[in-house]
């Protein structure tokens, strides 16, 4: 099981926006809502994209691809409107004080 890293501080990421993170190779979305952050594979599973250079909606958790507009959840990484098929992975997130660790992928961790 992967070790949780350091990635951000939480008020890098903006209050219901998102920042690009590389996390053992990985590149990874942060999304914040209030106290809460999530962690979501961010190349789109369609084509090349990142989602973080598309728009966060907060209230609905969903995250739209710039480039052909697939919604993913960045809770659980489920695809939400095509063309996307394919699910993001997710990351584990914890918060110690004002910082942000990202832990496992989704697909590392036991079921
Ligand atoms: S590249 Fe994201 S929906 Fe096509």
């Amino acid at each position: 099981m992967a070790a949780f890293e350091t990635v951000a501080k939480l008020d890098d990421i903006p209050d219901e926006g998102c920042k690009q993170i590389i996390v053992r190779g990985d590149v990874v979305g942060l999304y914040r809502v209030g106290d809460d952050v999530y962690a979501l594979g961010d190349v789109c599973t369609h084509e090349e994209a990142y989602l973080t250079d598309g728009d966060f909606d907060a209230e609905e958790l969903e995250v739209e691809c710039p480039r052909h507009g697939s919604r993913f959840n960045v809770v659980d990484g489920s695809v939400r409107i095509l063309p996307a098929t394919r699910p993001e992975p997710t990351y584990e997130v914890k918060i110690e004080g004002d910082l942000v660790l990202v832990g496992a992928r989704s697909s590392e961790m036991s079921p």
